[in-house]
């Protein structure tokens, strides 16, 4: 297993090999077909005793398991938030599996850890946080929100000790894991509604807490690109809420923050430089690839004595240096920023701006076009990169029939979701090659489909 031979270097390069392949692989050729039922049992003895060796393992995966895996890097992927990593980004994720680095701290893994720091501080300083700000790459925006979340519960109880029940204060249009981490630290969550855009305002903001006298609320959830519809919170205003009532502003942007970089769209984002912690996920909308995400709190010191590990093995870590574990729920970690940095580095922050303004656009021009077209209605205009339409007439059945008969040809994979309590069809763009063109495509196909 630790022996390098020839068998190994032939291997080796068929494993490289695999990986260029799969990158230059025209996107339209990257649609496999969805899990088949034979799947389970093509694998089924696949571990033996004594091992098959490495090409068969890897000819398997290629052949039969990777078929079975969504392309979430195609540019007509649609659906959730997909992903669409750079080149120099995904290569260099093999160069950190392959240097086994430990990033959990600054004794094992100083030089990935300065690179990491160097892409949190560009983060940083896009939104305005200050110096002393920092944070620490976590697996995703789910992990990103949990620590921040208890990070600003520790601080609620050194200010205010501990009380029965506790509070998070956050909209329905909040990201499933906001609750999700909630159940995890047993707090109950405040609910407040959203604007006609989806939006949380201060208003409503103020009206819930003050409905909520008594109740022990510490931390409000804004979100800087909701999941579902792309809307930005009023973040100023919420900041001026959270300063009234002393409250922790956690701005989960791990879809939109990546717009913090466009220049089209980060005038939306004003009030993200008086948060006390955000999430933003490269591998969403950064053109890293999974699992990557960052978390940045504005003063860390309170993030490490709330989550920094301590055992007799720990004793001889030097508590004066960054220790990326002692930011998040963790301890042993994959350097996972380092191919955020590699793919900063080797094309230039310009080109991240160029990306995800591209995205941008690309939406804005496909709303024009659903809004023009009779047959279909624009929702809401889009805020991000997400546009929400309907197709006239049609119900969540017709939606589910057309994107699950288009997913399983390869075409288009794009999902119906719910707008104000009606089923819609919804768009994320990521991919900077997804046209307008081939969207419209799309709406022609729409079109056609409803008179089959
Ligand atoms: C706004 C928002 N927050 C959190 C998450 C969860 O992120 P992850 O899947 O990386 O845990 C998502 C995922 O789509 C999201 O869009």
């Amino acid at each position: 297993m630790h022996n390098w031979d020839t068998e190994t270097d032939l291997f080796a390069h068929s494993v490289i090999g695999y990986a260029i392949e799969r990158l230059r692989m025209p996107k339209d050729k990257r649609w496999g077909a969805l899990p088949a039922d034979e799947l389970r049992s093509a694998i089924e003895h696949a571990i033996t005793v004594d091992g098959s060796g490495a090409l068969e393992a890897l000819h398997l995966f290629r052949d039969v398991l990777m078929p079975a895996c969504r392309p979430m890097d195609d540019p007509m992927n649609l659906a959730y938030v997909p992903t669409s990593p750079s080149i120099a980004s995904t290569m260099f994720d093999l160069v950190v599996s392959a240097s086994s680095i430990f990033g959990g701290n600054w004794e094992a893994g100083a030089g990935a850890i300065a690179a990491e720091n160097q892409a949190l501080r560009w983060l940083a300083d896009l939104a305005g946080f200050p110096k002393g700000a920092g944070g620490v790459f976590v697996s995703g925006g789910s992990a990103a929100n949990l620590s921040a979340l208890v990070t600003a519960r520790e601080g609620y109880r050194q200010r205010h000790g501990h009380s029965d029940r506790l509070m998070i204060a956050a909209t329905d249009e909040v990201h499933a894991s906001v609750r999700a981490a909630a159940k995890v630290m047993d707090v109950d969550v405040l609910p407040v509604p959203t604007d006609d855009c989806g939006r949380l305002t201060a208003a409503a903001l103020r009206a819930a807490l003050a409905g909520n006298a008594g109740g022990n609320v510490f931390a409000i959830v804004a979100t800087g690109g909701t999941t579902n519809a792309g809307a930005i919170d009023e973040l100023d205003g919420i900041a001026d809420v959270c300063a009234e009532h002393g409250l922790w502003m956690h701005v989960d942007g791990a879809y939109g923050l990546a717009a913090l970089c466009s220049n089209i769209a980060r005038e939306r984002f004003r009030g993200i430089e008086r948060a006390d912690s955000f999430g933003v996920d490269p591998h969403k909308w950064l053109f890293a690839p999974y699992d990557c995400a960052a978390l940045v709190y504005r003063d860390p010191t309170l993030a490490a004595s709330t989550h920094a590990q301590h055992g007799a093995y720990l004793d001889a870590v030097n508590r004066g240096e960054w220790n990326p574990s002692d930011y998040a729920y963790h301890l042993s970690r994959r350097a996972r920023g380092l191919p955020l940095w590699f793919g900063l580095v080797t094309y230039g922050t310009s080109a991240y701006t160029q990306a995800v303004d591209s995205a941008i656009t690309t939406a804005r021009a496909f709303a024009d076009e659903v809004a023009a077209r009779p047959g279909f209605t624009l929702l809401t205009p889009p805020q991000l990169s997400v546009v929400l339409f309907s197709a006239d007439g049609w119900t969540r059945e017709q939606y589910l029939e057309w994107s699950h008969l288009r997913a399983r040809q390869g075409r288009w994979l794009v999902l119906p979701t719910t707008w104000q309590g009606e089923p819609c069809l919804r768009v994320c763009l990521v991919h900077p090659a997804t046209t307008v063109e081939a969207l419209i495509g799309m709406l022609d196909d729409l079109a056609s489909y409803q008179v089959e």
